[in-house]
């Protein structure tokens, strides 16, 4: 289990999945940058991780695109040395009738949810295949398997996220470089919580025969679980974190 001096890039890591995750991957040894927009929450979870007796640096980025993505990856590397893992985990969710979708919309969901994992990734895994490997998750999440009226947007853009996780297999494994994706199903986090509220959220958990929400931290030990040597024979694979929903 262990990532012993592993440097790990977090996105979205002041937050929710990506918070948890962050916690995880450093109780298990890994050097973590925390990534996101809000300085003062990466401040705190830096915090967290470092009282708990584990190593980790904020690197604040608002990202959308190449540029952001290939100065996040400097800026990581500045922090605490080359990237050996990658979790591509911020994202935001655009939701509504397809009519009513403004524009400005679709491309910022389009945007961090698929760009800048892409351009990340550019920016990564060249360099772990020169040194002997890395391991790469994306998240991505349970509407990307089936049809949902209002989540078009969102749910494509993840759709694209799993089939680039497939790609970025075939490209890079052959390297030592593993990718794969966790796809999770309704979890409690900051996000979900403002979006749906915590009724809504529960009503989207009955569905699953797991009868409930996931906790953040259930989704990052998935995560944690492709990331570890267990996982070694693991690659190209979309694993499902949902109460069992999509097998049912
Ligand atoms: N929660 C669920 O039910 C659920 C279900 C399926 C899949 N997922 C997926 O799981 C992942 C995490 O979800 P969550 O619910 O934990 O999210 P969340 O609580 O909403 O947190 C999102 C994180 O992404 C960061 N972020 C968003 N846009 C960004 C941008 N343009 N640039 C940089 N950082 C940005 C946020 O940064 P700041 O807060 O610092 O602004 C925050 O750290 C997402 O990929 C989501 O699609 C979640």
């Amino acid at each position: 289990m262990s990532l012993s001096g592993k440097v790990a890039l977090v996105t979205g890591a002041t937050s929710g999945i990506g918070r948890a995750t962050a916690e995880l991957l450093a109780e298990r040894g890994a050097h973590v940058v925390v990534s996101g927009r809000d300085a003062e929450r990466g401040a705190e979870a830096v915090r967290q991780i470092r009282d708990a007796g584990g190593v980790a640096d904020f690197a604040g980025a608002e990202l959308s695109g190449a540029a952001d993505a290939r100065a996040l990856v400097r800026a990581a590397e500045e922090l605490l040395g080359p990237v050996d893992i990658l979790v591509n985990n911020a994202a935001i969710a655009v939701f509504g009738a397809t009519a009513s979708i403004a524009e400005d919309d679709f491309d910022a969901c389009y945007a961090i949810n698929v760009k800048v994992p892409f351009f990340l990734v550019g920016a990564v895994a060249p360099g772990m295949a020169a040194r002997g490997g890395g391991v790469i998750v994306n998240v991505s999440t349970m509407v990307a398997s089936f049809g949902t009226a209002g989540s078009a947007v969102y749910a494509s853009s993840k759709a694209a996220l799993e089939l680039l996780t497939k790609s970025w297999a075939a490209e890079f494994g052959p390297h030592k470089v593993r990718v794969n994706a966790v796809a999770p199903g309704p979890t409690r986090t900051e996000g979900t919580t403002g979006q749906y509220g915590a009724e809504r959220l529960a009503a989207l958990g009955a569905q699953a025969p797991a009868r409930r929400v996931a906790e953040a931290r259930e989704i990052a030990e998935t995560i944690g679980f492709l990331v570890g040597d267990q996982a070694g024979f693991v690659h190209g694979a979309i694993l499902p974190a949902d109460g069992g929903r999509t097998a049912v």
